[in-house]
């Protein structure tokens, strides 16, 4: 085990300089990704995915792969020793054995942590439970960045499952480090933001507004990020059927809203944004995505200690 080895179990791990550095380092990456493209040339990354996962657990493959390094792993619990009741801290102690740093997505909140806590590599949390999704944050903190030019003084407007929707907790808990931000929650009553985070930003003294109605607040808004129902997270199947199509991100509300106010979403979508949607230049949720890759591939170089050769060279380049 490495002396200074560090794991990333909630964006707040990093100071704000330190996430800084992050960001400059991913988007040198998006300028220069051929610089990169052997620096973890030797190195093994393990996806350990006890959930379902597009995005995440591809993302960082292929952070890892453009990064020079391999991968391996598995996608669903059922595929690996989790079916015949190895717990979370032997699983971690062996894919210690196998590889340098490990993405572990799993549904019981705190599981990443245990395993953070048993490894000998650098552990990420790729998702637990309700509970933190801090390479989602991290996505979302840079796009916002890259999109807008800076992380504060701005208006979002978070929209959907507030409830459940484990990126939103993740990415209002990241944004109350900024200052100038207002949020305004956009939720049916059922599936409002907890009051343990409305209490955390009155604690704060930062500003928020609850409605129910999107058209509403739509010409206020930089930044509109759209969030699906959580099926998997319904106790009762009737209330998710009449609280999944709450929210439609269409034609007709974006009329309304600021020439210059970006779409995200964290995805999968489901309904909640239509796909004549999809082109508008301010639908930013793909780009998103290309951010992901990119914040994943700065993590991993800076959780294996690989980040300043290279851009110090990027600096040599620019010279
Ligand atoms: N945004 C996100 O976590 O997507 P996946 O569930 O597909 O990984």
């Amino acid at each position: 085990m490495e002396k200074n080895m560090r794991h990333m179990m909630n964006p707040l791990d990093f100071s704000v300089e330190e996430l800084e550095a992050l960001f400059d380092v991913a988007n040198d990456i998006e300028k220069n990704s051929a610089a990169y493209s052997h620096k973890c040339d030797g190195k093994i990354l393990a996806t350990c995915f006890y959930e379902p996962s597009t995005r995440t657990r591809l993302s960082f493959e292929t952070a890892m792969l453009r990064l020079g390094g391999q991968t391996l792993g598995f996608a669903d619990a059922g595929s690996s020793s989790a079916a015949k009741g190895e717990s979370v801290a032997d699983t971690i102690r062996v894919i210690s054995c196998f590889a340098d740093i490990c993405a572990m997505r799993h549904p019981k909140e705190g599981a990443p942590m245990v395993a953070a806590s048993k490894s000998l590599i650098p552990v990420i949390n790729a998702g637990d439970g309700g509970h933190q999704h801090p390479t989602q944050t991290l996505t979302d903190l840079l796009t916002i960045r890259s999109l807008h030019g800076k992380l504060s003084d701005f208006t979002i407007g978070l929209c959907g499952d507030l409830k459940f929707g484990r990126t939103v907790h993740s990415l209002i808990n990241a944004l109350t480090r900024y200052s100038g931000i207002h949020f305004i929650f956009i939720s049916p009553n059922e599936l409002r933001v907890p009051d343990y985070i409305t209490e955390m930003l009155d604690s704060k003294g930062i500003t928020y507004e609850e409605v129910i109605k999107l058209e509403d607040v739509m010409p206020r808004l930089d930044f509109l990020y759209m969030t699906r129902v959580q099926k998997e997270r319904f106790f009762n199947e009737e209330d998710y059927i009449r609280l999944k199509d709450f929210y439609i991100l269409d034609k007709e509300k974006m009329a309304h809203a600021k020439e210059k106010m970006y779409i995200l979403h964290p995805l999968p979508r489901v309904n909640e944004i239509s796909v004549e949607i999809d082109n508008d230049p301010r639908a930013a949720y793909f780009r998103q995505v290309q951010y992901g890759l990119y914040v994943r591939m700065a993590l991993i170089l800076t959780l294996l200690n690989m980040t300043d050769a290279h851009m110090n060279e990027g600096l040599l380049r620019e010279f």
